[in-house]
């Protein structure tokens, strides 16, 4: 089956692709972030508080970090696939298993696409969704907590990347493949994936009241790569839209043989139909091996669960649910308007942007107005489905985000810039360049019903001159724009964690007042928590040791050891019985081959130690938490294997808990 006509077109824009640098352009001192006006407009005085968190994804760092909006500052980092020893996530015995996966402990991940949970179509501030690419998986943060609550391995999927996003009422987080692959893995040639590899889209079920993840179901695609994602909106709620790359199903020197074909696809998914089909007994139940963690809040630690199997839908097994639109040419961006009517396909290879109409769309499919198929699903004309093209907008165009104005804002990677247009008229309003090289853009809800369209914020690749040089690599950065006007204004520069992949926003003042404060001891159902100084202890189990410690201001209990042995493995589970806002305390053992522990107030966290050498080893605090924080320490007594120093533990001379504490 041949699907597009090859073109020579594709030459010139691989050509203008590899040579497209980030423009050396200067902006105009006159204007813009120099004016007093854009001081004023970023400035939050101390004290203050900025009018909308923006979750950015730290890419290759694994991470999701929290900025102020306007300020630019950075309040948190937040762990997510890779260990993070400021906080011991990742290195606590209780994080661990939030890093567990079919590969065992992978330490490290690439976040790229967060999204926040919505209800009727806004963001409600209740979670915030990240995809990882490398090992496939999706997590989940809470906003509450400000911490990862569970994460769930993907099978069946490489390159992770078309995710995470949520549907109108959170219903589904999606996440689809990138990379076409042997579904189930098998050991085949390369050469032989055309026809046999496929591309997993996966739909996650999330739990109204508690988020709690599951795999609903997954389709089993047509192998080509699927880059980006977009929910319907309003009539459009139902659908769910894809973006392919490599229809041509090309396995080797992709820059070439995967930009053959003219036009390339976006996938129509119509879930629920499949969510109905599924509920009639439709799908088949495969092997699927990936791992599931969740994190236990009575219990204070993750869980991980192996699971064996996924139920797998055949497309075309469900008619009605799945066709194809051309695109043009290898889009990245999928973007769908507030009003859920325009798709808007962003075709990093071609000269236009592709509008699509849903209203088309539905047209198209009852008048079965097609123009053959791919492995069974139809496509659609293009001149039936299509609303039109914006011509010649800028170069490169890789994403787009919506105001609630009928306006569209598309990055354009190759010709650095921001470009305004309305989506009715397809004319172009304005245009602002960036500094440089722009991946994502994010309004605050900008891909919601309900955009909230103060600030725009364009998250950059490449720095060259607009920091002061650190070495061979520069910050990636963000800009940060004011789009209440008819024209952009551009505020303000600030640098980021690891990659700015892409971000979501959210006005502050509904994730705000419910922020956690504490997490009360009494609910603390950790099996090795202390509530208070005199259910401390030590207790030896063969060559374990199980230290149950308790910290406040500003000691330890017990902080005196003795009866430590060379060969033993001693276990540090430390509960922080403060319950005050704000007073996290750590802990780090010399020797310990883990990070300190950062505890919250009301919470129990365990780590190991296995000390090597005798001697009286120190442990201390790591969190400036008192005056009298640089007191907060203790000892460790470690005699030699075989020795008879027998178990003790003190605080002040006593025996926690035997006297008047
Ligand atoms: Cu506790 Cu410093």
């Amino acid at each position: 089956m041949k699907l597009f006509i090859k073109s020579v077109f594709t030459i010139a824009i691989a050509s203008l692709v590899s040579c497209g640098g980030p423009a050396e352009k200067k902006e105009s001192t006159n204007k813009g972030a120099l004016a007093g006006s854009a001081a004023e407009k970023v400035y939050v005085k101390p004290g203050e508080h900025d009018s909308h968190y923006a979750f950015i994804s730290g890419g290759f760092s694994g991470q999701l970090s929290v900025y102020g909006l306007p300020s630019g500052r950075l309040f948190r980092v937040i762990p997510v696939f890779s260990q993070d020893p400021e906080k011991g996530y990742g290195y606590s015995e209780e994080t661990k298993p939030m890093l567990n996966t079919s590969h065992g402990l992978i330490p490290w991940g690439d976040s790229h696409h967060p999204d926040i949970s919505q209800t009727n179509g806004s963001v409600d501030g209740r979670w915030v969704f990240i995809n990882e690419n490398n090992t496939p998986r999706i997590a989940r943060i809470s906003l509450e907590t400000f911490e990862t609550e569970e994460i769930i391995e993907i099978p069946n999927s490489a390159g992770n990347h078309s995710s995470s996003y949520v549907t109108e009422n959170s219903e589904y987080v999606v996440a689809g493949t990138r990379f076409a692959v042997p579904f189930p893995q098998r050991d085949m040639p390369i050469s032989e994936m055309k026809g046999n590899f496929k591309g997993a889209l996966t739909f996650l079920s999330v739990d109204p009241e508690k988020g709690d993840m599951d795999i609903a179901f997954q389709i089993k695609m047509p192998g080509f790569n699927y880059d980006k994602a977009h929910p319907g909106r309003n009539a459009s709620s139902d659908w769910f839209f894809f973006t392919t790359y490599n229809t041509e199903e090309a396995n080797t020197l992709m820059e070439v043989n995967a930009s053959q074909n003219d036009k390339d696809f976006i996938a129509a998914v119509n879930w629920k139909k499949v969510e109905e089909y599924v509920a009639n007994g439709g799908g088949k139940k495969e092997p699927a091996r990936y791992a599931h963690n969740k994190w236990n809040e009575e219990k204070h630690m993750a869980i991980s669960e192996m699971k064996d199997e996924v139920l797998v839908v055949d497309p075309r097994d469900v008619p009605g649910a799945f066709y194809f639109l051309p695109t043009a040419k290898s889009p990245h961006g999928c973007d769908v308007d507030p009003t859920g009517e325009y798709i808007v396909g962003s075709g990093k290879l071609a000269a236009a942007m592709t509008i699509h109409s849903y209203s088309k769309m539905i047209k198209a499919i009852e008048n079965k107005d097609f123009d053959g198929d791919a492995y069974g699903i139809p496509i659609i004309n293009f001149e039936a489905v299509n609303y039109g093209v914006l011509n010649q907008p800028g170069l490169g165009p890789l994403h787009t985000e919506f105001d609630s104005r009928g306006n569209a804002y598309t990055t354009f990677f190759i010709s650095s810039e921001v470009v305004k247009w309305n989506v009715k008229d397809l004319t172009v309003l304005d245009r602002h360049p960036v500094y440089y090289s722009v991946g994502h853009l994010m309004i605050p809800g900008g891909n919601s019903r309900t955009p909230d369209d103060k600030y725009l914020v364009a998250m950059n690749k490449i720095t060259k001159d607009r920091y002061l040089p650190t070495g061979p690599e520069v910050c990636q950065s963000a800009q940060l724009f004011d789009i209440s006007g008819d024209k952009m204004e551009l505020l303000l520069d600030f640098p980021t964690i690891g990659e700015p992949h892409y971000a979501a926003g959210i006005a502050a003042e509904k994730i705000k007042a419910k922020s956690k404060k504490i997490f009360r001891l009494e609910d603390n159902e950790h099996p090795y928590a202390v509530k208070n100084e005199a259910e401390t202890k030590v207790v030896r189990k063969g060559n374990e040791v199980h230290i149950y410690m308790s910290m406040i201001r500003s000691h330890f209990s017990p902080d005196n050891i003795e009866g430590v042995k060379v060969g033993d493995k001693v276990y540090f589970h430390v509960t922080n019985l403060e319950q005050d806002y704000d007073v996290p305390h750590g802990i780090a053992m010399i020797g310990a081959q883990t990070s300190e522990l950062l505890i919250m107030p009301g919470r129990t966290t365990t780590f190991t130690w296995e000390p090597k050498q005798v001697g009286v080893w120190p442990f201390y605090c790591t969190d400036f938490c008192s005056a009298l924080h640089q007191e907060m320490q203790g000892y460790v007594r470690v005699s030699a294997k075989g020795s008879n120093t027998p178990l003790k533990y003190t605080l002040d001379d006593e025996v926690p808990g035997e006297d008047d504490f």
